[in-house]
């Protein structure tokens, strides 16, 4: 069994991405982070992000709004983000208040600063294979760990257990793709699906993403799999100073014996989506002073 950790992936990415920075030239890529309320967890992952783009360089901008703001104006709001010459990535951090409709609001970014792939053309995009798409950046980050860790796709069982916009669907799409560390057969399985530890059993690659801590259990997975665990689960622990800890997807204890390469939760993928954030601002720019 080999750990498969995000640090030092995403610092190799995080290398390459500060020298395209630095080829570039000019004034640094500019991000604006769009955050509605004070979810802990959505306050963290934001300031995670924010202290890795000042390390790089990488210009960035918190602009929080309340619990209570309307769709109206935070459609508003990002339309005048998108209007703005100087601000070359929006990133609104999910999940969004229940009365805002999450998919408008990611719809409204203007394609060209989706550096989150959540909008519907670069969806599209994605589906039609095109290079300058911006893709999620979790399983873009699950697919780099792959690539550089030199783990085999092709013609190899993929199993995606969890079908969200964020994580399940782009992940499928990206690992059927033709080309390198792609080229898999993919299965999305998720909580409704029949016979689901049948299917898991079957993956060469198994990416849970279904967001309950724990779910995977060994008997649910292959001798000699690789297990990649999207799971960032709060779940309480009084032992704990902040009274919680962070707990993957997998039940890693039982699950880590059976596999070649496992991820760790916190240390694993979680790293990968900053890090590939960071990519994407990046080409945001380039692609920007490109004329595209
Ligand atoms: N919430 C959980 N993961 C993500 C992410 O990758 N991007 C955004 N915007 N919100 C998230």
């Amino acid at each position: 069994m080999k750990l498969l950790e995000g640090k030092p992936i995403a610092a190799a990415v995080l290398d390459d991405v500060e020298a395209d920075i630095r080829r570039l030239g000019g004034t640094p890529p500019s991000l604006v982070f769009v955050r509605v309320g004070e979810d802990p967890a959505s306050v963290s992952y934001v300031e995670s992000k924010r202290k890795t783009a000042e390390r790089l360089g990488v210009n960035s901008r918190l602009d929080p709004f309340p619990e209570s703001i309307s769709e109206e104006a935070l459609l508003a709001h990002i339309e005048a983000l998108n209007q703005d010459p100087a601000v070359d990535a929006i990133l609104v951090q999910a999940p969004l208040p229940a009365h805002i409709e999450s998919q408008r609001v990611f719809n409204a970014v203007d394609p060209s600063k989706d550096v989150d792939g959540f909008g519907r053309q670069n969806l599209g995009r994605l589906v039609q294979e095109d290079p300058d798409a911006f893709v999620a950046c979790t399983p873009l980050g699950i697919q780099e760990m792959i690539k550089r860790a030199g783990i085999p796709t092709e013609g190899r069982r993929v199993v995606v257990l969890g079908r969200s916009l964020i994580v399940g669907k782009p992940a499928a799409l990206l690992f059927m793709q033709k080309g390198p560390f792609a080229n898999a057969t993919v299965t999305v399985a998720h909580s409704r699906s029949a016979h689901l530890p049948a299917l898991t059993r079957e993956a060469d690659i198994l990416i849970a993403a279904i967001g309950r801590p724990g779910y995977v259990t060994a008997s649910m997975v292959k001798e000699g799999a690789t297990v990649i665990d999207v799971g960032i689960n709060r779940v309480e622990d009084p032992s704990r100073a902040r009274g919680y800890r962070i707990t993957g997807d997998v039940l890693f204890d039982e699950v880590a014996p059976k596999c070649d390469y496992i991820t760790p939760v916190p240390g694993g993928v979680g790293l990968m989506t900053v890090a590939m954030l960071m990519h994407n601002t990046a080409k945001a720019c380039r692609l920007r002073r490109s004329g595209k």
